[in-house]
């Protein structure tokens, strides 16, 4: 059985109603007439378009064989966990996570082993020591969702290192690549010959494109494009399009995104300064993505917190429910114009004020 996914059903059962969103996890979107595309609406390649997935190997030195275009970075993790695991598998996943990957194992009945990061680190004798013979995979997230941390080159190759030793298959889930703030780090496939997932949903700002990718062995990658044949086909010949002209011009999109975080960040502090908030409030300022992750020290129920804000002030963020940490919420700083940030933000601390003080 598939376990619901807390996070995405929280947002779509929501989003279109709030006032304020600040849930969203990628920066604000571009537009079709940001590009000039044409195509003929004929089904896509079946493993993706070739020039596609030649651009997209190009850039990681490997073979257009060994990269598969997908629905977005969901069905890049959804054929690579059903390529690779089976039923009784045991998985390490590295927490907190975006929850998509566990939930994939779980359905499939694979037996899931977290490993939670402390101080924002994997803690590489846990991770020794959690490897055993029936491990069949570590899932990585990075830079990672909800925390906003990506890793250090350091710590990337100390974690491969371990799992090539020990024979685990490394899936990490690299979707938000590129929106390191001090530059883009290598993929983990630098260090070790795992399985990456991608999307143009995050940096590019092109989630409604659905187009991800999955790079891996060829022999794995065709195993999930003989998955792919019966679920979708191809996909969408419009998406992969656009994808291209935006990858062609990748770096212009990183800074993009970079920029609209490192502004909206300092909205972020700004508004906690001003509502004087920081012995309510504690949290990591975030390395990567668009993503903050806060803990909100009065508040237990995160989920009956976000709820209440939702119903009385029309605020929609994340609650840390969702990623199995009550006492957190999860805040999107890459979309929406500056006075609506502010607005949230100023809204949400000061319902947890009154929050604190009534439980
Ligand atoms: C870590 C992570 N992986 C995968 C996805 C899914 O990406 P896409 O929207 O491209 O399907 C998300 C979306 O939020 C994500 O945060």
């Amino acid at each position: 059985m598939y376990p619901e996914f807390c996070l995405e059903r929280w947002q779509s059962l929501r989003d279109w109603r709030a006032k304020y969103v600040i849930s969203e996890s990628g920066v604000e979107p571009l537009e079709l007439s940001d590009f000039h595309v044409n195509v003929k609406f004929e089904y896509g390649h079946t493993k993706g378009s070739p020039k596609l997935r030649e651009l997209i190997a190009s850039r990681l030195g490997r073979g257009s064989e060994e990269v598969i275009i997908t629905n977005g970075g969901a069905e890049a993790n959804y054929l690579a966990s059903l390529a690779l695991i089976k039923p009784g598998d045991e998985v390490i996943v590295d927490m907190p996570n975006y929850m998509q990957i566990p939930g994939i194992l779980r359905g499939i009945g694979a037996n899931v082993v977290y490993i939670w990061r402390k101080e924002g680190m994997i803690d590489l004798d846990e991770l020794n020591q959690l490897v055993n013979r029936k491990t069949k995979a570590l899932v990585i997230t990075n830079p990672n969702n909800p925390t906003g941390m990506a890793m250090s080159e350091r710590e990337m190759k100390a974690i491969s290192d371990i799992a090539s030793d020990r024979g685990v298959t490394l899936i990490v889930d690299e979707v938000y690549r590129g929106s390191e703030f001090d530059g883009e780090k290598p993929s983990f496939l630098s260090f070790i010959d795992g399985v990456s997932t991608n999307s143009m949903s995050k940096v590019y700002g092109l989630p409604g494109i659905r187009i991800g990718w999955t790079v891996a062995k060829k022999e794995l990658v065709d195993r999930m494009w003989a998955i792919r044949d019966y679920v979708n086909i191809s996909p969408s010949v419009i998406g992969q399009e656009i994808a291209y002209e935006a990858l062609l011009k990748a770096d212009e999109l990183k800074e993009r995104s970079r920029e609209i975080v490192s502004r909206n960040l300092k909205i972020v502090e700004e508004v906690m300064r001003r509502e004087e908030v920081d012995h309510l409030v504690e949290w990591h300022r975030p390395n990567a993505t668009a993503l903050a992750f806060l803990k909100l020290k009065g508040v237990k129920d995160t989920f009956s917190f976000a709820q209440s804000l939702f119903q009385n002030e029309g605020v929609l963020l994340n609650p840390g429910e969702c990623f199995e940490m009550p006492g957190y919420v999860r805040i999107g700083i890459g979309q929406g114009d500056k006075e609506t940030l502010r607005t949230a933000l100023t809204l949400t601390f000061r319902h947890m004020k009154s929050w604190s003080l009534k439980t």
